[in-house]
């Protein structure tokens, strides 16, 4: 090995051409999934208080926003429903017509092409706002499965490409595997939410989602932040129970849960860069603290360093233009 001054790192990194040639690391834009949060009813456009630039819409809206999408070169969107009921059992999440089985329709019709992916767990459907059956103030795992495997089904049916169960149920891959296959959905991936952090990065999305739990937390199902070996437990059952590809939740605070699960495992991974990330680079933004071109785009080359394949941002429309 050569050392100075035969070695010169820095004449790799003269010219803008020379840089370009040795970039380990490109984001593109086909590597991006952009939210959507859809509300019940007509004519709404609100926009999320602690997400400036990020509205719900109702469903008549819907074709619009995803021509935009489809106009930028996104190929792919993940859904999030605002029901107008919420119940103990989180039923609005499986009806036929509910929030985004109706959603997947409208949009499947405004743009064929584009990726419909649907977030599926019970939380914004929820009268208490958790993940699943609440009995005896515990998150039943077994009863919530049921009704995780219904929703997708749903989703399914109506239209969905891609299915990604976020809930952090214990066997919510295989019984969702299960169902669709039963159904004649055996074509229908699985992107599972699959080593997801009990995170306070999730603040902004809760407000966008009217999915704050009414009492407790969620820790007793999503992983503590401290941990990264059983976050490869998590992926490694998602896995085996079938999911197709496996994401890691939040991003930016698990660049190393992400390189540690490329490192390991060979199905697509997936990072999701969250609301909280998404409110701390707007809000610093607004107030001229920061560049946010800048820091978008080394935010998500960083993520794309770390291992991850597939980046769901609330940046997409914004990094599209940019990249
Ligand atoms: C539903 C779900 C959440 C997020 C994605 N799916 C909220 C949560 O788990 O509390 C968070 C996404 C974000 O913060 O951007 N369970």
């Amino acid at each position: 090995m050569s050392e100075f001054p035969k070695l010169r790192l820095r004449r790799l990194r003269r010219s803008e051409a020379l840089r370009a040639l040795v970039q380990e690391t490109k984001v593109d834009v086909g590597d991006l999934i952009c939210p959507l949060f859809v509300v019940e009813g007509n004519k709404i456009k609100q926009e999320i208080s602690s997400m400036p630039g990020l509205y719900r819409l109702s469903n008549d809206l819907l074709p619009k926003e995803v021509e935009e999408i489809a106009r930028l070169g996104i190929s792919a969107i993940i859904l999030f429903g605002i029901p107008r009921k919420k119940d103990e059992a989180g039923s609005s999440a499986y009806q036929p017509k509910g929030v985004i089985q109706q959603a997947i329709r409208t949009i499947k019709k405004t743009a064929p092409d584009l990726l419909v992916i649907t977030d599926v767990c019970l939380c914004e459907y929820t009268s208490h706002g958790h993940c699943g059956v609440v009995v005896d103030g515990y998150v039943d795992n077994d009863k919530t499965l049921e009704l995780l495997a219904k929703t997708a089904l749903s989703h399914a049916q109506a239209g969905a490409d891609v299915i990604a169960p976020s809930d952090m149920m214990d066997g919510r891959v295989k019984a969702i595997r299960q169902t669709l296959d039963g159904n004649g959905f055996q074509h229908i991936p699985i992107l599972a939410y699959a080593a997801k952090y009990a995170s306070h990065f999730y603040g902004p999305f809760r407000e966008a989602a009217e999915s704050a739990p009414q009492f407790g937390d969620r820790r007793s199902y999503q992983m503590d932040p401290s941990n990264w070996r059983e976050a490869m437990r998590e992926i490694e059952q998602d896995i085996v129970e079938g999911a197709d590809i496996v994401m890691v939740k939040p991003a930016l605070p698990c660049l190393d849960v992400i390189r540690k699960a490329r490192d390991t495992f060979n199905h697509p991974l997936a990072a999701y860069s969250v609301s909280g990330e998404y409110a701390m680079v707007k809000a610093a933004a607004q107030q001229g603290w920061l560049d946010e071109k800048g820091i978008v785009l080394e935010m998500l080359t960083a993520i794309k360093r770390a291992g991850a394949d597939i980046i769901i941002t609330y940046y997409a429309k914004e990094a599209a233009r940019w990249l």
